[in-house]
């Protein structure tokens, strides 16, 4: 059965057959209209989302295919009244063809997924993992900078929680000679399994504290806001802000990427500037999540 659990998951081979896919969904959209005609999605969401839940349900849609759905399924799911993940796939395997999981815990999609009955989808795993954000993350960055290999990619912000950091400095590895560079205060560094993770894959890291750290020529910024939910206390001020001037420190093929939503770490002054990408990033992830529930039900030949 295929699922989509982990970045980790994908080869070079594998994430050149989804772009492909994701390219033709993109320039011909109606072709794909009736492709899912028969199958129902389900889509649960225990945790808040805009652009993933909301997409995933469009993509369904422009496939033909139908949706059950819970926004808040911590409060609106049995999962309320203890009901435990697995038997809530058992019970949803009953009603739907593939279900789409966020979930506050990091093994949630992994042990959805342990019932093997219909695909999962990981939208969101507690500080772990959010595969779909990083395959839409790298196709943005195929489609801006022509190539994945040879990227000089700065991520910021919230390194230790951010899932989406996680998920895309996986696929980020399995390129060659990408030179990372980790730029945040110190509560919020990579942990250190991603740090081996990265050494292991011969990727260069490096640890910064300022933007005068950063080689002026990156091919990509990745910001991140600070997950305040996943940790008690108040965590200081934002001291890594993207305004104008700060961007224009850098080149002018330099993009801005952002997963979304954004709090106060990117002024809204840099919207306008042709490098900040982030809309379309967040865009490009309706085609991409289009191209995966075709794969995982089968439908993508
Ligand atoms: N990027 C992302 O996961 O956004 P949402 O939380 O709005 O889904």
């Amino acid at each position: 059965m295929k699922h989509v659990l982990s970045s980790g998951q994908y080869t070079r081979e594998s994430l050149e057959e989804l772009f492909d896919l994701t390219d033709k969904i993109r320039n011909d959209t109606k072709a794909y209209a009736h492709k899912l005609d028969d199958k129902i999605i389900a889509i649960m969401f225990y945790e808040p989302s805009t652009r993933t839940r909301l997409s995933f349900e469009t993509a369904a849609l422009k496939l033909g295919a139908k949706i059950i759905t819970t926004e808040n399924a911590a409060e609106f799911s049995s999962a309320a009244k203890g009901e435990t993940i697995q038997d809530t796939v058992k019970v949803i395997a009953g009603y739907a063809d593939a279900m789409v999981i966020r979930h506050r815990s990091d093994t949630s999609a992994v042990e959805a997924a342990s019932v093997e009955k219909i695909p999962i989808i990981n939208a969101g795993a507690g500080k772990g993992e959010h595969p779909t954000q990083a395959l839409l993350d790298l196709y943005t960055i195929r489609e801006k900078k022509g190539k994945i290999d040879g990227m000089k990619v700065a991520i910021l912000g919230d390194l230790k929680y951010g899932r989406t950091i996680h998920s895309l400095i996986k696929l980020l590895s399995l390129y060659d000679n990408i030179e990372i560079y980790g730029l945040s205060k110190d509560a919020f560094m990579l942990p250190e399994e991603y740090i081996e993770m990265l050494k292991e894959k011969n990727i260069d890291y490096k640890i910064c504290y300022s933007f005068d750290e950063l080689p002026k020529d990156l091919d990509i910024i990745y910001h991140t806001r600070i997950q305040a939910e996943r940790f008690e206390g108040d965590f200081g001020k934002e001291e890594f802000i993207i305004n104008k001037e700060v961007l224009d420190k850098f080149s002018k093929d330099t993009i801005l990427l952002h997963p979304l939503p954004r709090v106060i770490e990117i002024a809204t002054d840099v919207d306008d500037d042709p490098r900040a990408c982030y809309f379309e990033q967040a865009h490009n992830g309706l085609y991409v999540r289009m191209a995966l529930l075709l794969q995982v039900l089968n439908k993508d030949k």
